[in-house]
């Protein structure tokens, strides 16, 4: 994009403008969770703002439009904090409670009550902003707490976190604000589902799955994930000063930052108690994982006395509820086979109820995670129930063994079908291999007519596996083979629910690109990557013995999915499967590429050119060749001109070029213009 010399002041005017009412709708969006406009209008503000700052090039540091778009760190940079990001002692019982209460006292010698502060204790990743001029400069993680690392990019990517702190009033010159970085359960949970479809390990918990998002050195991976942020503590500050926290915390809230869903003032013990129980009653209520209640001396006076030892402060404590924890004996642990052949294995337990449900087995992840945690049947374990979150097994209790415990080797074998098993380098996974797994196969067929695929109502689990064994569909094309009276023969079948199987294959035929690449379970190809496939291919067949070096120039596209996808369609057997579902009927609609390729910039869009000399084409083709393009083909050149395309024997142009500032090109670097653009419409 060429430098824009002047911008008009109206249109600075209008930039402005637009940031702030897009930050402002951001804010009600992603901090308030009540919003004011439709997704659509936000949208409709957000594309009139991208082609202003485009065509101008005037791009305002708090701009909504680049939050995202980083290309991908070696690694991360160490950064320091000025203040060292301390941790909290415990107390877990009300006795605890009112231990602290009293050293507290007796510390600051006072002997009426103190004003505290009660909040949830959230369960994620702590992360130190600095904004220096009113503007995000750095993002740390606490890292050892003196020194962490620096995540800027991934967390301009939380909506939720302001770029600029708004101006009413004096900026502080710099200030260090801490908070905690999660992962809501819904998000944590759809997560989980995308990662065992594509075979890549799922998090453990929210806790895990905030981090790992955060510590990403590709900033897209972060972008996809909903992250929030939780603002609940001050570093270092210059230039602005605060008499306590609720006053601290009232102060952010102004200035539109995120603060704890709960902050309840409190005063003396009682209030303390009574605060921390209205918090543990809402707990299941939050919609995210908190772990406890943090009470905080409220005045920051009263703080810097009682002062901190190394690795806590005096004037706080975490309060930690008691976990959804159970104990229980493993019967016995085995393995599941998904759809892409990864073999989960998971515990089987002697019933146990937690948290008021009835847990009867978990998964254990991987392979690996049970050699970390020497997970063996007969083991007693502690197992975790978080929220409504699948339980899952935090340690066994090593103690209580007899020696009668069985350690449980990486399958040899695939538990369903008997088959080979492999171990990818480099991959956690455990695969079967066997192209005839019946459990793959089937998990394959349920994948392929779910509902995000080619939607057949009622061809679920139940109906695939009762096709399966009677021998009627052992793939996706015997789907399109069905008749009416396969089914009659069933005993699950009558008139009514047949026809309707019938009409729900029927309507299948006309599936998006999209859906249907998802639906063919390519290993690591997510709705996600199947949307991209579909924006940059306009048919199917364009990406019949597509090569690696392809996909990979397009935006989001993984090497191990560009692998993945490549080898998927070099095999002629993929492709005779496809070939034979078109010749069933299949007709593909492709509405992803047409809406794409309708939303690309045109390499030479908002750029006006003009010529002079003589070019190694007619000057009326190259001018053709500029509008086709998207640029603006000018004969008088100008302030607003720019490139001049300058060819043998320019004219006067040239000089006037040199005066205006003008930038000239040769035709050579017109057609590189064109092909080096990142608009390049075929690159999404
Ligand atoms: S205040 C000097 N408030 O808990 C005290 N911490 O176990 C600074 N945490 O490292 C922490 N919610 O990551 C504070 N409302 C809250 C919190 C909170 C979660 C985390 C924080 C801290 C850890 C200590």
């Amino acid at each position: 994009m060429p430098e824009k010399k002047e911008v008009p002041p109206e249109i600075k005017k209008e930039i402005e403008s637009l940031v702030k009412v897009l930050n402002y709708h951001s804010y009600r969006y992603y901090v308030l969770d009540s919003p004011v406009i439709t997704d659509e209008e936000y949208d409709r503000l957000y594309r009139s703002l991208m082609q202003l700052e485009e065509k101008y090039g005037y791009i305002l540091p708090e701009t909504p439009t680049r939050r995202v778009g980083a290309a991908p760190l070696e690694k991360f940079a160490k950064v320091r904090h000025t203040v060292p990001m301390l941790s909290l002692d415990n107390a877990f019982s009300h006795d605890e409670l009112r231990e602290f209460d009293r050293r507290i006292k007796r510390l600051l010698e006072q002997e009426e009550d103190i004003e505290y502060t009660v909040e949830p204790k959230y369960d994620g990743l702590a992360m130190e902003l600095t904004y220096e001029g009113g503007l995000l400069a750095r993002a740390s993680t606490r890292g050892d707490g003196f020194e962490g690392e620096d995540v800027t990019l991934n967390i301009k990517a939380l909506r939720s976190i302001p770029i600029k702190i708004e101006a009413d009033g004096s900026i502080p010159q710099v200030i260090d604000i801490r908070g905690e970085v999660y992962m809501d359960l819904e998000e944590f949970k759809k997560l989980n589902r995308r990662r065992e479809e594509t075979g890549e390990p799922s998090f453990a918990n929210p806790r895990n799955a905030a981090a790992g998002s955060i510590r990403q050195l590709d900033p897209s991976v972060t972008a996809e994930r909903r992250l929030f942020l939780a603002c609940y503590g001050l570093g270092a500050a210059k230039g602005i000063e605060f008499k306590s926290h609720s006053g601290f915390m009232d102060w952010l809230r102004g200035k539109r930052f995120p603060v704890p869903a709960m902050l309840e003032k409190a005063k003396g013990i009682d209030g303390v108690l009574k605060a921390v129980g209205k918090i543990e009653q809402k707990r299941e209520s939050f919609g995210f994982e908190i772990d406890g209640a943090v009470i905080k001396v409220d005045d920051f006076g009263l703080q810097q006395k009682l002062g901190s030892k190394t690795r806590e402060p005096r004037w706080a404590i975490a309060y930690k509820f008691a976990a959804h924890q159970a104990s229980t004996k493993i019967k016995d642990i085995r393995g599941s086979v998904g759809r892409t052949g990864v073999i989960t294995p998971y515990a089987v337990f002697e019933p146990v109820r937690i948290g008021g449900v009835t847990v009867t087995k978990s998964t254990l992840h991987n392979w690996d995670e049970i050699k970390r945690k020497d997970i063996r049947i007969g083991d007693t374990a502690v197992v975790e129930r978080a929220g409504d979150v699948i339980p899952h097994v935090l340690m066994v209790i090593k103690e209580k063994r007899t020696g009668r415990e069985k350690e449980v080797p990486m399958p040899e074998r695939c538990p369903a079908c008997g088959g080979e098993v492999v171990r990818e380098e480099g991959e956690v996974a455990v695969r079967c291999v066997s192209l005839s797994c019946p459990v793959q196969v089937q998990e394959k067929i349920i994948h392929f007519s779910g509902r995000n695929g080619m939607d057949i109502e009622g061809l679920g689990e139940k109906n695939v596996e009762l096709l399966y064994t009677k021998g009627l569909i052992k793939n996706f094309e015997d789907i399109y083979r069905l008749k009416k009276e396969d089914l009659l023969n069933l005993p699950r079948f009558a008139q009514k629910s047949a026809s309707n199987m019938m009409e729900a294959i029927e309507r299948s035929k006309t599936p998006a690109l999209a859906r249907f690449l998802y639906s063919l379970g390519i290993p690591h190809v997510g709705e996600y990557a199947a949307r991209l496939l579909a924006k940059n291919f306009s048919r199917l067949e364009d990406l019949y013995h597509v090569t690696p070096e392809r996909l990979r120039p397009i935006k989001h596209m993984g090497d191990k999915i560009a692998n993945s996808i490549s080898a998927f369609f070099r095999d002629g057997k993929n492709i005779k499967t496809m070939e034979t579902l078109k010749q069933a009927g299949l007709r593909i609609q492709n509405p992803d590429f047409k809406a794409a390729k309708k939303q690309a910039k045109l390499p030479l869009e908002g750029m006006t050119f003009v010529i002079t000399g003589t070019l190694p084409a007619p000057r009326k083709e190259v001018e053709e060749k500029i509008e086709a393009e998207g640029g603006h083909a000018s004969s008088a050149i100008s302030g607003s001109t720019d490139y001049l395309v300058a060819g043998e024997k320019p004219g006067s142009k040239l000089d006037k070029a040199q005066e205006l500032g003008v930038k000239t090109i040769s035709y050579e670097e017109l057609l590189k213009l064109i092909k080096a653009s990142p608009g390049n419409p075929t690159l999404f």
